[in-house]
């Protein structure tokens, strides 16, 4: 009985303090209906309301914090890799060996919500082979798969889900027997969210009376989750030096090639970060830029349009470091700045987000009504003592499938690999007849020997 009475007088106690908090905060109607929720509905919006830290989400964009001072920035010095300029043996061989001696591992980010696509399943699931019809998810993972049988060596994978796309990506992976990648390559791990705030007043959104408005915490969130679930340890104790890194929506990214990892390690870099030549001040994608010396990514939203706008004495952009979202990390750096990840600013973005309202109904919005928050993965880079910043050729190596129609749409996207495909075979004195698809496949192909590559990779 005594026992009982304690359960129910912490249970008041702790509402209470809950309550106390949320009210000093300005968040007291996110419990507005708790006395009609059942005790397995309050225990789970108790969690979810005691894992934010209400006082940082202010409105106060934290990534918008950079002091941008003109006389600090330079363009980096950069490095080109191109496929094709890949006769440099001994960085082949330098790539090559260390995937043979296992110390490669490859991290995929696939935890975004492809609001914009629009899709119904996470976006690695979207067919997007020209030819063959293979998905975002098939295509990258052969590439690993290739690579492992080329160079006789296992290279793990760690799919970056979130609670948008974790069970629907583990069930897709799985039917499809993770298109051959061993099972002891085998790794998924799911992100945190964040809560979304009403954009006007601050205050959060509730999706359902017992459920906050939660979006996955940014690609910069994986970072955390990769060191919580002990997965960052695990390889690291499993020998892996280097973790290459690329987002699911780019079919085109240059994954497990030994060149790049060639580069990488030649360079000694801790980070190597993959570009392509900016093409106008207003194309909309982050940019490369030292600041006191230290490559950084800058957001197109932060860069002032005359920074943005101005020529080098050749008539090139100036700051023309357009980021890929393609890197590699030695695993030694992200553990030793591990304690950092948690605390990445939470950049802001403006979006539509369905809610409920003060009485429980359904509110539909047209326009953006709120903000979410996201850490971005690039917020670490400043923090790498060696940066390398790789430039590749964007035909063959980035191409993000972003939006359902124009720029960066899956016809887009298709049309380029046809494009990028057709090139090279040309380049090799192979005409294709005009109209006519190919589109190359990883399992057919070989990394570094061009015969291979030349009589087997078409389909
Ligand atoms: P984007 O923000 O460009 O695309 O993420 P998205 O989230 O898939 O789509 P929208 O913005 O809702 O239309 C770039 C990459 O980062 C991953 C995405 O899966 C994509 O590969 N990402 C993004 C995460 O893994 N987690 C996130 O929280 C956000």
């Amino acid at each position: 009985m005594t026992h009982t009475m304690n359960q129910t007088d912490f249970g008041q106690t702790a509402t209470d303090q809950l309550r106390n908090r949320l009210a000093a905060a300005g968040q007291e109607h996110t419990l507005q209906f708790w006395d009609q929720l059942e005790p397995g509905e309050r225990a789970q919006l108790t969690a979810q309301l005691e894992s934010i830290d209400v006082n940082r989400l202010n409105c106060q964009d934290e990534g918008s914090e950079l002091d941008l001072d003109e006389a600090t920035l330079t363009a980096p010095d950069q490095i080109k890799w191109s496929a094709d300029s890949s006769e440099d043996e001994s960085l082949v061989k330098l790539g090559e060996q260390m995937m043979s001696r296992g110390e490669l591992g490859v991290l995929i980010a696939a935890g975004g919500q492809g609001t914009r696509l629009g899709l119904s399943q996470p976006k690695g699931c979207l067919p997007i082979g020209p030819v063959t019809g293979a998905s975002l998810f098939q295509i990258l993972i052969e590439k690993v798969v290739a690579a492992s049988r080329e160079f006789d060596c296992e290279i793990p994978v760690v799919m970056l889900c979130s609670p948008a796309t974790h069970r629907e990506t583990i069930e897709y992976l799985d039917a499809e027997n993770w298109f051959g990648l061993p099972e002891s390559c085998r790794h998924t791990l799911c992100q945190k969210t964040l809560p979304a705030v009403d954009r006007k007043t601050g205050r959060l959104l509730m999706e359902s009376p017992s459920s906050l408005c939660l979006s996955p915490n940014g690609h910069g969130g994986h970072l955390s989750e990769l060191v919580d679930c002990g997965l960052l340890e695990k390889l690291t104790d499993a020998g892996v030096t280097t973790l290459f890194y690329c987002q699911v929506d780019n079919p085109m990214a240059p994954l497990c090639e030994p060149g790049v990892i060639g580069e990488h390690l030649r360079n000694e870099a801790e980070l190597t970060v993959l570009v392509t030549p900016r093409t106008s001040p207003e194309e909309k994608v982050g940019t490369v830029i030292c600041v006191d010396g230290v490559p950084q990514v800058i957001e197109y939203t932060i860069i002032p349009e005359e920074l943005a706008a101005r020529r080098d004495a050749e008539g090139r952009l100036e700051f023309r470091a357009a980021n890929t979202g393609i890197h590699l990390f030695d695993t030694a750096f992200l553990q030793r700045e591990a304690d950092h990840f948690s605390s990445l600013p939470l950049h802001q973005a403006n979006k539509k987000v369905p809610h409920i309202d003060e009485q429980g109904a359904t509110v539909i919005p047209d326009e953006p009504n709120a903000i979410k928050f996201e850490r971005f993965i690039f917020d670490v880079f400043p923090r790498s003592r060696k940066t390398l910043v790789l430039e590749i050729d964007p035909l063959t190596g980035f191409a993000p499938v972003k939006n359902a129609d124009g720029a960066n749409s899956p016809s887009e996207v298709q049309g380029q690999i046809l494009q990028a495909n057709r090139a090279w075979l040309a380049s090799r004195g192979l005409r294709v007849d005009e109209g006519v698809p190919v589109e190359t496949v990883p399992m057919l192909t070989s990394f570094t020997d061009p015969e291979i590559r030349l009589g087997r990779r078409v389909a």
